[in-house]
C-alpha cells in the first residue's frame, strides 16, 4: 500500500517509520529540504541502533529506509491510499495542504490529519469530497506509542473509518475510536492528573515532590504529575489545558492553573530548559517528598477519582465506548489501569461518596460527579444484577 505523510517533523517522521517498516511504501513530504535531510539522517541513526540493540535485523532497516521517499514533490503522492498530515498545528496552513492534497490523490485515497486539538470537520470542510476525512491521532513517540485515535468527524463516510481503523490495526496499533470533541479521549480525561495536582499544591496541602510520590506509591503511576508535566514540558502542557478549556467553552473542570502559567512565563518549562517544578542542573539534590501515608492516601484518591470522573463524563457523552476509554489511558499515557476498571474496583459508590464530599467542600462545579456515575450507584444500591451494571 502507498501511505503518503505530510510533515517530516517530530509527528511525521515516527509516523513514516511505523507505516514503511509494516511493509508501505511511504511517500513523506515536507517543504523544507533541510528538514528533510535531517529527517532521512535520523531516521536511519534511530534504526541503526534498533540493530545494534537486535530489535531489528541489518535487512530491516535497509527495507525500512528504501521504503520511505523523502520528497517535497506532492505529485508523488498520486497513488497513496492513505495521506496523513501532521504539520504544524495551525487551521489556514492546514487547509492549505489538505486541498493541495486532494487535488493530486485519487478519488478513494483516504485523507487524514494527526491534529492534537482542531476539529476534523473544520479541517475537512475545505475538501470537495469531505467523506474522505477522519482523524488519525498518533501519540509521541509514534513507532513506541501504541495507541491511535481514530477520530470520525461528521463528514467521515463509515467506510473510511472502518478502511482507516483496519490499517492501523494491521500496522500492530491499538486504534480507538473517538468523537470528533475537544482533547479526543486522552487528552480530555487526563487533564485531572495535572489540574488537580496543581490545585492541591496551590491550596498548601503538599510540595511538588510530595504530590508525585503519593501517585507514584499509591496509585502505581510511572511519574508523578509535576514530573510528568516537566517532560511533557510546562508550555506545551499548559497550552493543551488552554486549549481544551476553551474548546469546552470555560468548563471550570478544566480551568488551567496560575502555578503551571507561571511557570510557562518563567521560561521553566521543565527538562528541555533545565528547570521546571524541578531544577534538572547537575549536582542539585532533588527535594524529598514528605511520606506521610495519610497526606499521600488523600492526594492520590482525590486525583484518581476526578480522573475518574473524567472518564465517566466520556462515556455519558458517548465520546468512545468503556473499552476504548480504558484502553486510551494505559496506552496513550501508561496509565497502570483503565479508570473505569479502577472506579468498579474502587466501589462507584466510593468513588461518589469522594466526589460528594469535595463538591460539598469547595461548592465548585470543577468537582460536579457525572449523572452516569450517580445514576450507577443509585441502580446498585437497588441491587440489579452483575450483568446489568456490566452494560453500561
Ligand atoms: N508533538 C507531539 O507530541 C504531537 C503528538 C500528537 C499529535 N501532534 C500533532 O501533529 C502535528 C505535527 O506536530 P509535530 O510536533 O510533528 O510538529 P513539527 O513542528 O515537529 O513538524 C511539523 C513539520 O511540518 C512541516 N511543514 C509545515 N508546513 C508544511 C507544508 N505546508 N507542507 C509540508 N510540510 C510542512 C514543517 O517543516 C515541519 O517539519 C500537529 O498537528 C500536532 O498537533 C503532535
Amino acid at each position: 500500500m502507498k501511505i503518503g505523510v505530510i510533515g517530516a517533523g517530530t509527528m511525521g517522521i515516527g509516523i513514516a517509520q511505523v507505516a514503511a517498516q509494516n511493509n508501505n511504501q511511504v511517500v513523506l513530504i515536507d517543504t523544507n529540504q533541510e528538514v528533510l535531510n535531517k529527517a532521512q539522517k535520523g531516521l536511519e541513526n534511530i534504526l541503526s541502533k534498533l540493530v545494534e540493540k537486535q530489535k531489528i535485523s541489518e535487512f530491516q532497516k535497509v527495507e525500512t529506509l528504501n521504503n520511505i521517499s523523502f520528497t517535497s514533490d506532492y505529485s508523488e503522492l498520486n497513488e497513496a491510499s492513505l495521506v496523513i498530515e501532521a504539520i504544524i498545528e495551525n487551521l489556514t496552513v492546514k487547509h492549505t495542504v489538505f486541498s493541495q492534497i486532494e487535488s493530486v490523490v485519487s478519488n478513494d485515497c483516504i485523507i487524514a490529519s494527526n491534529t492534537s486539538s482542531l476539529s476534523i470537520a473544520s479541517i475537512g470542510s475545505v475538501l470537495k469530497n469531505a467523506n474522505r476525512v477522519v482523524g488519525i491521532h498518533f501519540f509521541n513517540p509514534a513507532p513506541l506509542m501504541a495507541l491511535v485515535e481514530i477520530i470520525p468527524s461528521v463528514q467521515t463516510s463509515s467506510e473510511v473509518l472502518q478502511k482507516s481503523k483496519a490499517i492501523i490495526d494491521s500496522w500492530g496499533k491499538k486504534a480507538v475510536i473517538v468523537k470528533d470533541t475537544p482533547g479526543f479521549i486522552v487528552n480530555r480525561v487526563a487533564r485531572p492528573f495535572y489540574g488537580e495536582a496543581l490545585r492541591i499544591y496551590e491550596e498548601g496541602i503538599a510540595d511538588f515532590a510530595t504530590i508525585d510520590w503519593a501517585m507514584t506509591e499509591f496509585g502505581g503511576f510511572k511519574m508523578g504529575p509535576f514530573t510528568l508535566m516537566d517532560y511533557i514540558g510546562n508550555d506545551i502542557n499548559y497550552t493543551v489545558t488552554e486549549t481544551v478549556f476553551e474548546a469546552f467553552y470555560y468548563d471550570p473542570r478544566f480551568k488551567p492553573s496560575f502555578t503551571q502559567k507561571r511557570h510557562k512565563e518563567a521560561g521553566y518549562y521543565g527538562r528541555k530548559s533545565g528547570k521546571g517544578y524541578y531544577d534538572y542542573s547537575e549536582d542539585i539534590s532533588q527535594p524529598i517528598p514528605n511520606k506521610d501515608r495519610n497526606i499521600g492516601r488523600y492526594i492520590f484518591e482525590r486525583i484518581l477519582v476526578m480522573l475518574i470522573n473524567e472518564a465517566f463524563d466520556a462515556l455519558y457523552m458517548n465520546v468512545a465506548s468503556k473499552e476504548d476509554i480504558d484502553i486510551a489511558m494505559q496506552f496513550g499515557v501508561n496509565y497502570p489501569k483503565g479508570l473505569l476498571v479502577w472506579a468498579e474496583e474502587l466501589g462507584l459508590d466510593v468513588v461518589l461518596q469522594k466526589l460528594n464530599s469535595l463538591f460539598d467542600l469547595f461548592g465548585e462545579d470543577r468537582y460536579r460527579p457525572n449523572p452516569l456515575l450517580k445514576r450507577l450507584v443509585s441502580i446498585k444500591s437497588t441491587s440489579v444484577t452483575k450483568a446489568e451494571m456490566e452494560t453500561f
